[in-house]
C-alpha cells in the first residue's frame, strides 16, 4: 500500500532540497531530517513485547521493540537516508545493496550485497531517495526476500507514479512510504518536478 507522509515540516524541507541552488551540506542535512520525520509513520505498526522493569518508584510493565530492524540502503543514494532513520532506531542493523542504473536501458545491475543474520525475523526497511521506474527497488526487494525477509517496507523521498505501480505490481505485500508523489518521469528517467540526481546532490559529484 502507498503511504504519502503529509507533514508541513517535510513539505518545507523537501522544497529546500528541490531548489537547484541548494548545496551538498544543506541537501544532506534536510534529507537526514526528513528521514527522521518519516520514521514516525514508518514504525507506527512495529510490534512490541512487554518487559518487566523497575522505575525508581515501583515495578512496571513497559515495552520494547519485539523485532530487529534492518535498514537496507540501495547504494549509493540510499546511504543518504540511513542516518536520519538510524538516529531514531539506533539498534538497527544496516545491510547494503549495491546497484547502478544503466543510463540507456534504465535497468538495474547489482554489484554488491551484504546482510545481517536472520533477516526472516526482522522488519526490513529498503531505502532509496528516488523511486523512478521502480526497477532498482523491485530488484532490491527481490534480493532481500531471497535472503528470507518477510516483513519489508520501502521508504523513498520522492516517487513517480510509474515506480509506485511497478513496486505494487511486483510486491503487493510491501508498504511504500513517500514524502511526495511527483508527477511523472521524463524521457531520461528523471522524476518531474523531482530534485535532479539524488546521489550526485548527496555526495557532491556530477
Ligand atoms: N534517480 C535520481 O537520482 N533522480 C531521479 O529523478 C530519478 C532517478
Amino acid at each position: 500500500m502507498l503511504k504519502v507522509i503529509d507533514h508541513p515540516l517535510i513539505k518545507h524541507k523537501l522544497t529546500v532540497m528541490r531548489k537547484k541552488e541548494t548545496g551538498t551540506k544543506d541537501f544532506r542535512q534536510n534529507l537526514d531530517e526528513i528521514g527522521g520525520l518519516m520514521v514516525y509513520e514508518i514504525t507506527r505498526d512495529l510490534p512490541l513485547k512487554p518487559i518487566e522493569i523497575e522505575t525508581p518508584i515501583c515495578q512496571y510493565t513497559g515495552y520494547e521493540l519485539a523485532k530487529k530492524v534492518v535498514i537496507v540502503p540501495i547504494l549509493r543514494a540510499g546511504l543518504g537516508m540511513v542516518n536520519g532513520i538510524q538516529d531514531l532506531i539506533p539498534t538497527a542493523k544496516i545491510a547494503h545493496v549495491g546497484m547502478y542504473r544503466d543510463e540507456e536501458t534504465l535497468e538495474p545491475h547489482t554489484y554488491f550485497e551484504k546482510y545481517p543474520k536472520n533477516l526472516e525475523e526482522a522488519i526490513t526497511i529498503v531505502v532509496d531517495p528516488m523511486l523512478a521506474t521502480g526497477g532498482s527497488s523491485v530488484a532490491a526487494i527481490d534480493m532481500v526476500k531471497k535472503q528470507g525477509a518477510t516483513n519489508v517496507k520501502l521508504v523513498c523521498l520522492v516517487g513517480a507514479p510509474e515506480g509506485v505501480k511497478a513496486v505494487e505490481k511486483a510486491h503487493p505485500d510491501v508498504d511504500v512510504y513517500l514524502a511526495s508523489l511527483d508527477d511523472h518521469l521524463n524521457e531520461h528517467g528523471y522524476i518531474v518536478p523531482g530534485l535532479g540526481d539524488a546521489g550526485d546532490r548527496i555526495f557532491g559529484t556530477k
